[in-house]
């Protein structure tokens, strides 16, 4: 880790974190102001918060530290944007967070989800059948990006034809700060994804109600009570972008981010490859040392402290896992990449009241893609320069060209 220049810190700059996030940075306030002031280009700014148990204090607060009052973003929303923000569960408080939360609950425990396990296998599979005997990909689009929308595209029920629309739609929501990304497309542009993907969600919705309920999550959704009422097709259409944009970029960066933590890492690789029962350690270690997500925001509710520091009303907070996850108070060697790591108490999946509900999705297809690379090729090499998104919300990989041989 090298010096720190503490006369230029800033961790909000979205080109900061194009050559990976600013660790040495991050080590160096945790010792010196581990709940940081940073200022935003708009003039506003926010509370860095950086300890592991800082990040667990807020996230336990819910009343103190709001996900509602400015939702979950740093850059401040118009209230349009806020509003439909809000319907989504990951920017609601207490108590409708519960009444949402708690019918939605059961179908994603782990057991439930653990049924899943043959389909995705399978969607892997067809997956990685279209690479040849030994063929150069783009790892990130190739190989990862469709099967996150696959998998909720198959718990929703959705048709399959359906499935690479919302694929593209997905992709096109995140990673706003990424001139590449955010290009616009004549070609693809249909207009605003997350509208469109809502829209797409509010028809299918209205169709699925004069059908007889399947097995699929959408039958549930529709059967349930949320805060004593059934969801309108307009809520189901705000809580299927949630889920989508929820759990596309984050699970398509845990599967490419790893791959290249196991290509730096070629000892730990080929110990995966002798035995598998080391998966699972190793996909919470890339979690924990490649965080999809670099934070989420709250915004104080009332006067408080954090640390001894003085968080004012109205005040934003970023719970920074990125920092908190590297926090030497919790990790021997925080930033020795160890699939061995027991125990792993990372937070990027949160904690607390908004605890990912997918987390055991996530899990299970990080485990089964993992599996399936190492079952289905025999050589993996790096054959350029990875390439980050430039963001300051999303740890991911746009590009990283790999060969892949059988
Ligand atoms: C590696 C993949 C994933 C990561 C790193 C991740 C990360 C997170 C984090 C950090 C939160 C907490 C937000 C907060 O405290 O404000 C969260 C919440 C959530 N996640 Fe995930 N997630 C992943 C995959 C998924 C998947 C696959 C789904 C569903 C299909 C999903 C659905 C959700 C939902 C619905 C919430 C909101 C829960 C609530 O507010 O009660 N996530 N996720």
């Amino acid at each position: 880790m090298g010096a720190v220049d503490t006369g230029t810190i800033d961790i909000y700059e979205p080109d900061r974190y194009l050559d990976g996030p600013p660790h040495e940075v991050f080590e160096h306030l945790r010792r010196t102001e581990p709940v940081y002031w940073q200022d935003m280009p708009d003039g506003t700014g926010y509370w860095a918060v950086l300890k592991h148990a800082d990040v667990v204090h807020v996230a336990r607060e819910p009343n103190v530290f709001s996900a509602s009052e400015g939702g979950v973003v740093l850059e401040d929303l118009d209230p349009e944007r806020l509003a439909m923000m809000r319907n989504m569960l990951l920017a609601m408080d207490p108590p409708r967070h519960v009444a949402y939360r708690r019918p939605l609950a059961d179908s994603f425990k782990a057991r439930v989800i653990g049924g899943l396990e043959a389909r995705i296998r399978m969607m892997c599979r067809e997956i990685m059948e279209r690479v040849g005997e030994h063929d150069d990909v783009e790892f990130v689009h190739d190989i990862c990006g469709s099967l996150p929308s696959q998998v909720i595209g198959e718990l929703m029920g959705l048709p399959r034809e359906d499935w690479s629309r919302i694929h593209r739609w997905a992709e096109r929501n995140t990673s706003g700060q990424d001139p590449d990304l955010a290009r616009h497309d004549p070609e693809h542009d249909d207009g605003d994804p997350s509208v469109n993907m809502a829209l797409y969600a509010i028809e299918f919705a209205a169709a699925r109600r004069n059908e007889p309920p399947g097995e699929d999550l959408t039958s549930l959704i529709l059967a349930s009570e949320f805060d004593g009422a059934p969801m309108t097709d307009i809520d189901f259409g705000s809580f299927f972008v949630q889920l989508v944009t929820a759990g596309n970029d984050t699970t398509k960066t845990m599967l490419s981010a790893g791959l290249l933590a196991l290509l730096e890492h070629p000892d730990q690789l080929a110990e995966l490859r002798t035995d598998r029962s080391f998966v699972p350690g190793a996909v919470e270690e890339i979690l924990r040392w490649a965080n999809p997500l670099h934070y989420f925001r709250r915004t104080a509710t009332a006067p408080t402290e954090i640390r001894g520091v003085r968080v004012a009303a109205g005040q934003k907070l970023a719970m920074v896992y990125t920092s908190a996850n590297r926090d030497e108070d919790v990790f021997e060697n925080p930033h020795r990449f160890d699939i061995h790591r027991d125990p792993n108490p990372h937070l990027s999946f949160g904690i607390a009241e908004h605890f990912c509900l997918g987390v055991h999705l996530a899990r299970l297809e990080g485990r089964i893609f993992f599996e399936e690379l190492l079952d289905t090729f025999a050589t993996i090499e790096l054959t350029g320069e990875p390439c980050r998104t430039r963001s300051n919300l999303n740890n991911a990989l746009k590009a990283l060209p790999v060969r892949l041989g059988r």
